[in-house]
């Protein structure tokens, strides 16, 4: 919100569009709209949330019954009998609210406008500006609360939704996104039934390995990929957060998100604004991928940090030699990742501590000092090589955390979180928080990454990690009476943090790490490149991990590797072919030692990152289609990636399951033009085994309706097949 607020004052061409807008308010994006009522001195009712609609419209939806007419931002107090979105104790004591309209000014952004609906309490100096920032070109529209009071003492903030939307009771499907470490974003669809749903996460520090802060409501039965009306709700937070959908009677269901209160309760000082996250709301008719090829434009054109810049093919040295890092084998990788075509070398963890050094997981967090015993030339070492190889150089850090066997926490043990009972550890048995409450360990955390930044400039890319959640719930730091703030005070001031790094260094390379896809939200991308999707880097498992991140995250954000056979976290071995086409569906990378590597495999693999550089604008620039879904069960899975004109495409297809005289489906295509021709190119042909497709020219409305049989006769066949519009 920081980072808006200064945006907002630095472009917006403001002006109040006075009593105007006594009345309907129609937020329009271009193909959706919101619409309430705000009435001066009324409460703001919400009609209407789904495709776009003119003025005229309006009494069709009225005459239709489609105008819900119910509180648009419900608040308790003289209602308290159903959902609502606010919950607060005044300074005096007393716990309602009854906010009406009191003026509505309208803000135009190059990009945006933002309507902002000025709400007040009828009795306390108690405010709340409702905002709702519509994009002109992209279907999502963001909605936050500013709150702000002039009682006399504080205001205890119990609840504080980011939003609140009604979606009407007509066999409603819920989509949700949940899992764990090594399992991330698995994709349950259900339908909604009569009990209150509760999407939530509760980690403190990351939230992206359980429950993800994202549900898409499907308004038409079963949700379909390409059909069907789809509402989408995207928490921008990296906290803990809560999605709630609840029925109310037979008509409908509240749907509110924002931070969870649990143990958060905010003492707003008279005169303090708190701004809550943005919820992100999209419409689409074209169903979930709809949906989610709007999350992926509105993602690049600036909720992941330079989304639309292309993104390097790397090898990070984890999986290679964990925390053995040696000099040796460190400028052997850099030497083989070139060798094979690669962008960039990143050093993982292990190469920093001195009087602790990290050669377990269990010391040297905090120390970001060289480790000389394992690199005696140093990073300038490791950026010389680099640079005499063509490549670039990065390196892993993690910064919010510490050991309690570190220098730093010699030295600082009150920067850790910590409560008055025993220090309950994380990772490695000594592995714990700082305190980002402390303006102090703000500073602090900047400074890991500013002296790094100043000290070698060279450096292309950090993989900023973040291993431990919020254990140990106490901040020396912040007074007795707001202890509760800890849970957003963390997050707030790691978006300081963030945004002091980005003003100063926004050409670098960040990638978001929590244990794996810990950091895939909103709340931290618009300040990072890219997130590690998971630290399962087996290929047949991270198909449905990328396929549930895909529902809300583009594919030039998410770093996907290819790692050793057999897999280090499943045992399986699978052929290099699949590993590298499940890879190349995103950001490619490789995450393994490439010297244990064959000659063939080599050569595939270098064959394979000349092809990716081919494809590769139309994979992290296009419009993903998801086809068939691994969690399906139909043996195999498919999606492909279309460029905005559709002259391009790259059609990706997997076997997921492998029997004599399988019935697999017909693979049809989506997203193509279908009055065009397309002309087919297999891409990454193994042994010489090359799909009948290859080199044929069909329709796009051959390729769409009727589809192909599949070219899959192996167990773990794979293809990849780039189709180019034939003049
Ligand atoms: C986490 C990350 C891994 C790796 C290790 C290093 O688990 O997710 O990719 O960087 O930390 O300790």
């Amino acid at each position: 919100m920081m980072k808006k607020l200064t945006i907002l004052s630095l472009f917006i061409l403001t002006f109040s569009m006075l009593k105007a807008w006594n009345g309907d308010i129609i937020v329009s994006t271009p193909n959706s709209s919101l619409f309430l009522h705000a009435s001066e001195g009324e409460e703001l009712r919400f009609g209407y949330y789904g495709s776009r609609l003119s003025v005229n419209d309006l009494g069709q939806i009225r005459a239709s019954r489609n105008d819900f007419n119910r509180a648009a931002y419900p608040v308790f107090g003289t209602n308290i009998d159903q959902e609502n979105a606010m919950q607060v104790v005044h300074a005096d004591g007393d716990m309602t609210l009854d906010l009406t309209v009191a003026d509505v000014e309208e803000e135009s952004l190059p990009d945006a406008a933002i309507t902002r609906i000025k709400l007040a309490d009828k009795v306390y100096p108690f405010y709340v500006d409702l905002c709702y920032k519509a994009y002109k070109n992209i279907d999502v529209i963001e909605t936050w609360a500013e709150i702000s009071h002039k009682e006399k003492k504080p205001v205890i903030l119990k609840k504080f939704a980011s939003g609140h939307i009604l979606v009407r009771n007509d066999e409603t499907w819920i989509t949700h996104f949940h899992g764990s470490w090594g399992a991330e974003a698995e994709v349950t669809t259900e339908p909604l039934t009569s009990g209150i749903k509760e999407i939530r996460n509760i980690d403190g520090a990351r939230n992206g390995l359980d429950d993800r802060a994202a549900v898409m409501i499907s308004l038409d039965g079963r949700p379909q990929e390409n059909s069907g009306r789809v509402i989408g709700a995207v928490l921008c937070w990296n906290g803990n957060f809560k999605i709630r959908v609840a029925p109310e009677y037979k008509w409908g269901y509240h749907l509110t998100a924002g931070i969870d209160e649990y143990a958060s309760e905010y003492k707003l000082e008279p005169g303090e604004l708190f701004s809550t996250p943005s919820l992100a709301l999209t419409f689409s008719s074209d169903g979930l991928g709809g949906a989610s090829r709007n999350y992926h434009r509105w993602a690049r054109n600036g909720m992941v940090h330079n989304g639309s810049a292309q993104r390097d093919i790397l090898l990070n040295s984890w999986e290679g030699v964990y925390l053995d890092v040696k000099e040796p084998e460190m400028y052997g990788m850099i030497r083989n990742i070139a060798s094979l075509g690669g962008e960039l070398f990143v050093m993982d963890d292990g190469w920093f501590g001195t009087k602790y050094p990290r050669d377990t997981d269990s010391a040297g967090l905090g120390d970001w000092i060289v480790d000389t015993r394992k690199l005696p030339s140093g990073i300038d070492g490791l950026i010389k090589t680099a640079k005499e190889n063509g490549v670039k150089f990065g390196i892993w850090i993690e910064p919010e955390n510490i050991n309690s066997k570190s220098v730093l926490f010699d030295e600082h043990p009150d920067w850790a979180l910590q409560s008055k009972h025993e220090i309950k550890y994380g990772r490695g048995g000594t592995q714990l928080l700082l305190d980002l409450c402390n303006p102090k360990v703000q500073d602090a955390v900047f400074t890991v990454v500013d002296t790094l930044l100043t000290s070698y400039p060279e450096i292309a890319y950090i993989k900023w990690d973040a291993n431990v959640n919020l254990k140990n719930y106490g901040s020396k730091f912040l007074p007795a009476d707001k202890q509760s703030h800890i849970g957003i005070a963390y997050h707030k001031g790691l978006e300081k943090v963030l945004h002091r790094i980005r003003d100063k260094y926004p050409d670098v390379v960040i990638q978001a790490c929590g244990s794996g896809g810990g950091r895939a939200n909103y709340g931290v991308m618009p300040y990072f490149d890219e997130f590690w999707v998971s630290d399962n880097t087996d290929a047949l498992q991270r198909l449905y991990i990328q396929w549930g991140t895909s529902h809300i995250f583009p594919a030039m954000a998410m770093a996907q590797h290819v790692s050793a056979a057999p897999n280090h976290q499943t045992g399986r071995s699978l052929p290099l072919k699949f590993r590298f086409d499940v890879a190349m569906t995103g950001r490619l990378g490789m995450e393994l030692q490439p010297s244990k590597m064959s000659d063939s495999e080599r050569d595939f693999s270098r064959n394979a990152i000349a092809e990716y550089k081919t494809i590769r604008p139309v994979v992290q620039q296009g419009d993903l289609y998801r086809l068939i879904s691994p969690f399906d069960k139909k043996g195999v899975s498919s999606l492909m990636y279309v460029t905005p004109d559709k002259s391009r495409a790259v059609f990706f297809c997997y076997k997921l399951d492998h029997f004599n005289n399988q019935w697999l489906p017909r693979l049809k295509m989506a997203g193509l033009d279908p009055g065009k021709k397309y002309r087919i190119r297999e891409v990454n042909v193994a042994d010489g085994d090359r799909c009948y497709l290859d080199g044929a020219v069909f329709s796009g409305s051959m390729l769409m309706d009727m589809g192909f049989e599949a070219p899959l006769w192996k167990e773990y066949a794979s293809r990849v097949l780039e189709l180019t519009v034939v003049d």
